[in-house]
């Protein structure tokens, strides 16, 4: 069957669809015929997002509302239920990125990113299960983050976060066995999103995505992978995707050397700038439609890192070897 008859009629809510992988996951899903339900806070961009769908020939149901209250997710789902009859994917995509050295961010602040960015998932899940179960069928398509499994200085409650819906979505997935219901999470790397232009920060300093950063499509086309063969884990990229995963079986020691001697640096330009708060308790302007100030790094540097780190990680496990070999031979000759 043709992707686009597998996928087209379906419902989808999309979450955190004002903006970056939310956005032009919705474009993308609505090309493939599924219609849509787009949720955030800001009402004028998901307007501006329904435009374009519509304008595509897709329809789209406009529904704002804040992911940490219980209230405007039931309504999402109601207003959702009452014009499509019924609900076949969630893409829980709504996220904030808060930075800052952990002991430095405010406490209401680290409440509020596990309730965004944790809770918000569970919360809209919660909602939609129910009528995933009267259906026999549904999809909970997460979108994740590298950091569900690793972790970068500066962001450690959006770690701690996504490594909780991570560990979250595997038990739910496992509890839904047999039911036609399916979970499914895209492990997303740094992307070129508005996330970065509107994110809360401590430092002062503009944040940006640890390099290399990627097109915000290839997420969204690896959301339509996932909504076209549902109940998987995908990593859609290698250098910052599959690779820094096998090196952190391999050799562990190479991530967590780049990162605690890089980490703070590559996440900082030396732009000064006040923005404490961000888009974390209210929505703000910055930052509509997919794309943000951080354009994705050309493909030439990409290939280069590679050579470079699988140098480094060559350099390293040898030194690692020569050592030991030493150390036998130490003990051998006592
Ligand atoms: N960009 C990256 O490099 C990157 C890397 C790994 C993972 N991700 C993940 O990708 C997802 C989307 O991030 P993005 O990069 O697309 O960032 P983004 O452009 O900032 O999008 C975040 C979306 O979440 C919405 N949102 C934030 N707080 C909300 C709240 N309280 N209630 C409802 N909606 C809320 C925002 O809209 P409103 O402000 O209008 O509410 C916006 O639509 C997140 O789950 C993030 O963790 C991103």
């Amino acid at each position: 069957m043709a992707r686009r008859e597998q996928l087209s009629g379906k419902i989808a809510i999309v979450t955190g669809a004002s903006s970056g992988v939310g956005w032009q996951s919705a474009v993308r899903l609505a090309e493939q015929g599924v219609r849509l339900c787009v949720t955030a806070r800001r009402r004028e961009a998901l307007e501006l997002l329904r435009k374009q769908v519509e304008a595509s020939g897709g329809e789209c149901l406009v529904v704002p509302g804040d992911v940490t209250v219980a209230e405007d997710v039931e309504r999402v789902v109601r207003e959702c239920l009452a014009r499509y009859g019924r609900i076949d994917i969630l893409v829980n995509d709504a996220g904030v990125q808060t930075y800052g050295y952990f002991d430095q961010l405010p406490w209401e602040h680290i409440q509020r990113t596990v309730d965004v960015t944790c809770l918000g998932f569970l919360r809209f899940a919660h909602a939609v299960l129910p009528h995933f179960r009267q259906q026999g069928s549904g999809h909970v398509l997460n979108v994740q983050s590298m950091l569900s499994k690793g972790a970068a200085p500066l962001l450690s409650v959006y770690s701690a976060s996504k490594h909780a819906t991570l560990g979250w979505a595997k038990a739910l997935a496992l509890e839904l066995h047999g039911t036609g219901i399916h979970v499914s999470n895209v492990l997303v790397p740094s992307v070129s999103t508005p996330m970065f232009d509107h994110a809360p920060t401590q430092l002062d300093k503009k944040p940006v995505p640890v390099p290399p950063t990627y097109d915000v499509d290839v997420v969204a086309r690896a959301v339509v992978r996932c909504a076209l063969k549902p109940g998987r884990t995908v990593v859609p990229v290698f250098l910052q995707g599959k690779l820094p995963l096998w090196m952190n079986k391999l050799a562990p020691f190479v991530g967590d050397f780049i990162l605690g001697r890089y980490g703070v640096r590559m996440q900082t330009e030396d732009q000064p700038l006040h923005r404490p708060d961000g888009n974390l308790f209210q929505p703000v302007p910055q930052g509509v439609g997919p794309y943000g100030s951080v354009p994705p790094t050309p493909k030439w540097k990409r290939l280069t890192a590679v050579v470079g780190l699988a140098a480094l990680a060559g350099g390293m496990l040898g030194g690692a070897a020569l050592g030991v070999r030493g150390l036998v031979g130490d003990v051998s000759h006592r």
